[in-house]
C-alpha cells in the first residue's frame, strides 16, 4: 500500500460496487490512508477478494453483499458498517449497472429496466443517505462522495438512464450539501472522464488498440483515467483540506470535456485522416 498519510485512521467508510474498478481503487486508497472499509456490493466473491487483498497489504477491510438498488439491502450495508466499525465517517456510492440496463434512448429502454438502473444510479445515494446520515451525524460529522460522470454534464446520445441519473446524481449533491452543512457532512460529487478499469480494459481496448490510441489522443494530458486518479480525488474530497468544499462536482477527466469546439471536431476528423485503418470503439 502506498499513501502519504493515514487520514483516515480510526474512520469507519462504505464504498458501494467496491469489488472492481474503480470503487475497488477507492477502496484500496481509502483503506491505505487508515480507514476501516466495507466493501459492499452485488458480487459478494469480488466484494470479498477486494477486502482479502487490503487486508492482505495491512488495511482494515470487509466485504457486505449488496444490492444497492433495494431498501432493505441498503439498511442492512450501513447497519453491518456501523456494527464492524463502531463509527461511520465516510459514504462513497459509486455502484453502477451493467451497460446493456443503461444503453437506448426513451423508446428502446423498457421501464421496468429504467426503474431499476435509476434505483442504482440515483435511488441508492438517497438510501445511503437516509439512512448513512444519522451515523455520521453521530461522528460529529463526515463525507459523503457521489461518483457522477461527465455524462451528467454533457450528453451523449443513445443514453437516456445513464445521463438523466448521473445528472440527477449531481442535483442531489448539491441539495444534500445544503440540508447537511451543518452536521459537518460535506456532500460532493466526482465526474469522471473515461477511466480504463479492468472490465473496461478485457470488455473494449485488448481487442482494439487503435480504438485506444484514438481515445487516448481526444485528452489533453495524453492519456485516459485510470482508477486510481478517482480514488486520489475521493480521498481529497474526504480529507480536511476538503473543509470548506461542499456540493461540488469535481471534475477528473484530463480536460476532455473542456472541448466542446468545432475544432474538436476538426481534430478528430484530421486524426482519421492520418490513421486510415482505426477502429472505432462503438
Ligand atoms: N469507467 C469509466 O470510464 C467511468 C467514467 C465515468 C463515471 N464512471 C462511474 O464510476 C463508477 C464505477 O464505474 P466502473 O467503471 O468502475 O464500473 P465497474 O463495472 O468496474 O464496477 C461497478 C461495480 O458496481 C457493482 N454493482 C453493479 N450493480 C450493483 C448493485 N445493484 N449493487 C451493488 N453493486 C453493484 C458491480 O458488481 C461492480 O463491482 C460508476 O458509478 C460509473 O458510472 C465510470
Amino acid at each position: 500500500m502506498t499513501a502519504a498519510t493515514r487520514q483516515f485512521e480510526g474512520c469507519g467508510a462504505v464504498v458501494t460496487g467496491g469489488a472492481t474498478g474503480i470503487g475497488g481503487a477507492i477502496a484500496e486508497r481509502l483503506a491505505a490512508e487508515g480507514a476501516s472499509v466495507l466493501i459492499a456490493d452485488i458480487n459478494a466473491e469480488g466484494a470479498n477478494q477486494r477486502a482479502a487483498r487490503i487486508r492482505d497489504s495491512g488495511g482494515t477491510a470487509a466485504a457486505c453483499a449488496t444490492n444497492v438498488g433495494e431498501l432493505d439491502q441498503v439498511q442492512a450495508m450501513i447497519q453491518t458498517a456501523v456494527d464492524r466499525w463502531g463509527r461511520l465517517d465516510i459514504i462513497v456510492n459509486n455502484a453502477y449497472p451493467a451497460m446493456e440496463a443503461i444503453t437506448g434512448g426513451a423508446e428502446d429502454v423498457p421501464p421496468d429496466v429504467y426503474d431499476r438502473a435509476m434505483d442504482v444510479l440515483v435511488k441508492a445515494s438517497y438510501l445511503s443517505a437516509r439512512f448513512g446520515v444519522p451515523h455520521l451525524r453521530r461522528a460529529g460529522g463526515g463525507s459523503i462522495v457521489n461518483i457522477s460522470s461527465i455524462h451528467g454534464l454533457l450528453v451523449a446520445p443513445g443514453a437516456l438512464v445513464y445521463e438523466t441519473g448521473k445528472a440527477a446524481l449531481i442535483a442531489a449533491t448539491r441539495q444534500m450539501a445544503v440540508e447537511y452543512g451543518r452536521d459537518g457532512i460535506r456532500v460532493n460529487a466526482i465526474a469522471p472522464g473515461h477511466i480504463v478499469t479492468e472490465n473496461i480494459q478485457a470488455g473494449i481496448w485488448d481487442d482494439n488498440p487503435s480504438g485506444f490510441d484514438f481515445f487516448t489522443a481526444q485528452y489533453p494530458v495524453g492519456r485516459c483515467g485510470r482508477p486510481e486518479d478517482i480514488a486520489a480525488a475521493v480521498a481529497f474530497l474526504c480529507s480536511r483540506d476538503a473543509s470548506f468544499i461542499t456540493g461540488h462536482t469535481l471534475v477528473v477527466d484530463g480536460g476532455h470535456s473542456l472541448q466542446i469546439q468545432e475544432n474538436f471536431g476538426v481534430a478528430q476528423a484530421q486524426y482519421m485522416r492520418d490513421h486510415p485503418d482505426t477502429q472505432l470503439p462503438y
